[in-house]
């Protein structure tokens, strides 16, 4: 067995309270793209043109077509693969406590987590920019575009855009996860984007083991992270269970 595998299944068992920060790359394998990185939607399209709100203000018609729709498509597609589902059966074990992630796909509580802060927002559901009316975005009438609520104002995704806020309260309660866990899971993020990134450093200044899950290295490893299991994370997550079992 990999050593680190064993590792990161010795200090999870361990642990009274695991977190996990994840990103696009614990999704790859349930068919969503990563931005960055081979194959990622940043290759292709310009964040700061199409993922920025100011963009989305001016343009929104812009924004759902490049962006928005095919989004939808693949989300709408896509289910939870052996990471999610691994992250569910942590929390049954009653080890893992709160997942942050970065995804809008709402596929950690399709696999079963039941607190997960969706610190990037989420793509389930669209408010309207006029009145504030939520509705699901399966609800929501797409054959025109930008869709539109009944007192006549555009909706919009419940995703923050570059140039927009974390919701405060999202915030507040990432860094209460990141200062409480005794182990933190960084799976599938490339570590460039703030506040985001910071989760973990935070976990770390808090005493917490850092592991990391990903194919490759990011800006968290060796400075942040205590160690990094290679890999991708349906397989590692799917290992190190095994590992949890067999110890
Ligand atoms: P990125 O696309 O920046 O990074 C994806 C990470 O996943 C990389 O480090 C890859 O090496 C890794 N990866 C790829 N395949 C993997 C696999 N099968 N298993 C595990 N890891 C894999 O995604 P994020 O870090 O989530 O923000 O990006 C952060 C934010 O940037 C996103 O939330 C989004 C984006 O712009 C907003 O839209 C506000
Ligand atoms: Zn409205």
């Amino acid at each position: 067995m990999d050593k680190l595998v064993k590792r990161a299944a010795d200090d999870i068992g361990n642990a009274g309270n695991v977190a996990a920060l994840t990103g696009a790359g614990i999704s790859v394998e349930s068919g969503i793209p990563p931005f960055r990185g081979k194959g990622g939607i940043w290759e292709k399209i310009d964040p700061m043109e199409f993922a920025h709100i100011d963009t989305f203000m001016r343009d929104p018609v812009k924004v759902w077509d490049v962006l928005l729709k095919d989004m939808k498509e693949i989300i709408d597609k896509a289910k939870p693969n052996a990471a999610h589902l691994g992250l569910a059966k942590l929390e049954k074990m009653n080890k893992l406590k709160t997942i942050i992630t970065q995804n809008v796909d709402g596929l950690h509580q399709m696999a079963g987590n039941t607190d997960v802060i969706e610190f990037h927002g989420n793509f389930a559901w669209q408010k309207c920019m006029k009145c504030g009316n939520r509705c699901e975005t399966g609800k929501v009438d797409l054959s025109r575009i930008p869709p539109k609520c009944k007192c006549g104002g555009m909706f919009r995704p419940e995703c923050v855009f570059f140039g927009e806020m974390i919701p405060p309260d999202y915030l507040a309660r990432s860094q209460q996860a990141a200062a409480r866990c005794d182990v933190m899971l960084v799976i599938g993020t490339s570590a460039l984007v703030q506040p985001a990134s910071y989760i973990p450093v935070i976990a770390k200044e808090n005493g917490a083991k850092v592991i990391e899950i990903n194919p490759e290295r990011t800006p968290l490893t060796s400075r942040v992270s205590d160690y990094l299991v290679k890999g991708k994370a349906g397989d590692v997550v799917t290992d190190i269970l095994a590992a949890m079992e067999s110890s």
